[in-house]
């Protein structure tokens, strides 16, 4: 499969009060065609203006900067609004936690719907209604053709993300970027909305870079997934590698937290991960996991480490001194 996507470096800065808050601090992934990747992280990690900022929605006064930022092989960062503008509406779209900001109140799902279709050249009103038509009744949403010429307030909030994921589909995107889009719904819509993503996904050939915050939700969707912390992604891996053997002591820290079938004794006490995040405002020398991490030494407080191959294995890379030092020693004793 093709790299679809290439970040390199990718770097949100935004002024606060207190001085320069560095949301995203130099991250790196790629998306392959037709690949789901889930960027998972605590709460002000830097998931949401990482997507913004791939999708060139960033608010007005945050910087965006990146060594590399490509889709399809073109470069994102300073392309022309015009051209931007195309790229979104036609290959790649988004899809956020609250579908109210982005649906518009006064315009019916039909004419939302059909919008960004009927701006490609030689399309008709009725080839955009039907396949509005189609996607509706594929998102699982009966009366698709009454349903055309309703208004947003008409329909409840899971119809709603319905509606939004059949408009990200509408053009046939490369890339969807979907923001949390099924934490706001209740558990049993949420595993409904999860399934019918990942079968259109499959069906479709759509990459997909799905946000979350819930590794629950990563093991039922993802093919890769990159764990962020603190504006920075610590560890990537193939699903089923990450859930086997994570790397990164953050990474086994949230897995502690999160209940296994047959393995977590009902009544027994979760972990939780001892610290807090540290403050995103300024320099954070070293590694940015340190001040929670129990393998931290002088190394971790000094340099902050790469985004190494953990274990030999190119397709894991782990950002921590530890484990690191660790494949390196299993290295001279193999060889020994
Ligand atoms: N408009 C803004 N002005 C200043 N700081 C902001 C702004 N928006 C976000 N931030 C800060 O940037 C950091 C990253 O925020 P971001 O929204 O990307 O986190 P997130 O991982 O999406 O979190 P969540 O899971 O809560 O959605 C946070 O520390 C947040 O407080
Ligand atoms: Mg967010």
């Amino acid at each position: 499969m093709s790299v679809l996507l290439d970040v390199k470096n990718l770097r949100v800065d935004l002024p606060t009060e207190n001085g320069m808050l560095h949301a995203v601090r130099g991250i790196d992934f790629q998306v392959k065609r037709g690949e789901m990747l889930c960027l998972v992280g605590e709460s002000g990690c830097g998931k949401s203006m990482t997507s913004l900022a791939l999708m060139g929605l960033l608010p007005r006064k945050a910087v965006g900067t990146a060594d590399r930022m490509t889709f399809d092989g073109v470069e994102l960062l300073g392309l022309p609004e015009k051209k931007l503008n195309q790229l979104r509406g036609q290959r790649m779209s988004m899809i956020f936690q609250e579908p109210m900001t982005s649906l518009n109140p006064s315009y019916t799902l039909g004419n939302q719907l059909c919008e960004a279709m009927l701006e490609k050249p030689g399309v008709t009103r009725a080839e955009a209604r039907d396949r509005a038509i189609y996607l509706l009744h594929r998102t699982g949403i009966s009366n698709a053709e009454d349903r055309l010429r309703q208004y947003p307030h008409q329909l409840s909030g899971g119809l709603r993300q319905r509606v939004m994921i059949a408009m990200a589909l509408m053009c046939g995107p490369d890339l969807i970027i979907a923001d949390e889009p099924t934490t706001a719904l209740d558990v049993t819509i949420q595993a409904q909305i999860l399934r019918m993503i990942r079968e259109l996904q499959r069906e479709f050939g759509t990459a997909v870079v799905f946000i979350t915050h819930d590794l629950g939700v990563v093991s039922r969707i993802a093919d890769r997934v990159a764990v962020m912390y603190a504006g920075q992604v610590v560890e990537t891996a193939d699903v089923g590698q990450l859930f086997a053997s994570p790397r990164h002591p953050y990474t086994r820290g949230l897995l502690d937290c999160i209940p296994v079938r047959g393995k977590t004794l009902p009544g027994s006490k979760l972990q939780a991960i001892p610290g807090v995040v540290p403050s995103l405002v300024g320099n954070i020398g070293g590694c940015v996991f340190r001040n929670r991490c129990s393998l931290a030494d002088a190394t971790c407080e000094q340099d902050p480490p790469m985004l190494n191959t953990a274990g030999g294995d190119k397709t894991h890379h782990v950002r921590c001194h530890k484990v690191t030092a660790a494949d390196a020693r299993q290295l001279s004793e193999v060889a020994a």
